[in-house]
């Protein structure tokens, strides 16, 4: 059976580890073509490569989100290898992999509040930015952002992270508005608590299972439950959908 996405071409931000590596996999495995476009460029090889060795096409590139001139690269690798943009999947992130201090509001250094809006606001911006040309040649695009369910319930720390992830809600809103004439789609999804560290200590598993306590499924959230948003907001599915934020958290934030 052909994938959902065969002759697609879609690029993950920060998708060398956690929840964007799982994209990466379920993307390609729909039958699209992947770019991983990724700040740790050993880990954005090594996912290409794994999906190359499963018979995927795909390419790892080196990509700071926060800067224009490293996105615009991303956009223009991907069209030289393969042709076209179809789906972005603004994933990236100051989280886990790039830290944060999980301060409260009054101990947080503005030079980490200035870091997380950088990558995960103006990077969402700025890669937006870079393929949208791209897609608007097309008639056809899907972007996808990366908010979370803090954004929609609070948090009692971490207001930077929190307000950045906020922000990508009206990003999304006014972005898919903008767009619109162009027939491409801009949605959000806003995952709750998962456990997507790669070697978890102890503490991270615990926080990870108390979440599992504020949800109507009870269980841990893991990369996985995630991908099926994914597929559906990058297929041709959702082609009539934008302009919306879809919680994927077991029911924790019923919006
Ligand atoms: N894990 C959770 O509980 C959770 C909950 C809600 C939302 N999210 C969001 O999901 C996304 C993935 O999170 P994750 O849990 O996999 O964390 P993660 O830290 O492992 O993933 C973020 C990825 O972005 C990359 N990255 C960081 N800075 C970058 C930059 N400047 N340019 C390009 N890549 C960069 C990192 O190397 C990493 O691969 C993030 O947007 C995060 O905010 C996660």
């Amino acid at each position: 059976m052909a994938g959902r996405l065969e002759g697609r071409v879609a690029i993950i931000t920060g998708g060398g580890h956690g929840i964007g590596r799982a994209y990466a996999l379920r993307l390609a495995h729909e039958g699209a073509s992947v770019v991983v476009a990724e700040i740790d460029e050993r880990a954005a090889l090594a996912v290409a490569q794994e999906l190359q060795s499963a018979g995927h096409q795909a390419i790892g590139l080196r990509t700071d989100v926060s800067d224009k001139n490293s996105v615009e690269r991303m956009a223009q690798a991907a069209l030289a290898r393969f042709g076209r943009i179809d789906v972005l999947v603004n994933n990236a992130a100051i989280f886990a992999t790039v830290p944060m201090s999980r301060a409260p509001f009054d101990e947080i250094t503005v030079d980490e509040w200035d870091r997380m809006m950088g990558v995960n606001l103006k990077g969402t911006w700025l890669a937006s930015c870079a393929v949208i040309p791209v897609m608007r040649s097309q008639g056809y695009g899907k972007i996808i952002n990366i908010s979370s369910g803090t954004a929609l319930k609070g948090s009692p720390s971490r207001i930077h992270y929190v307000s950045s992830k906020a922000a990508i809600l009206g990003f999304t809103k006014t972005l898919a508005n903008e767009v619109g004439r162009d027939n491409i789609c801009v949605n959000c999804v806003a995952p709750g608590s998962t456990l997507s560290e790669e070697n978890p200590d102890d503490g991270i598993v615990k926080m990870r299972t108390a979440a599992t306590a504020t949800r109507a499924l009870k269980r841990v959230q893991t990369p996985e439950d995630l991908t099926g948003a994914i597929v559906f907001f990058a297929s041709a599915d959702s082609d009539f959908i934008t302009g919306q934020t879809l919680v994927v958290d077991g029911g924790s934030c019923l919006h």
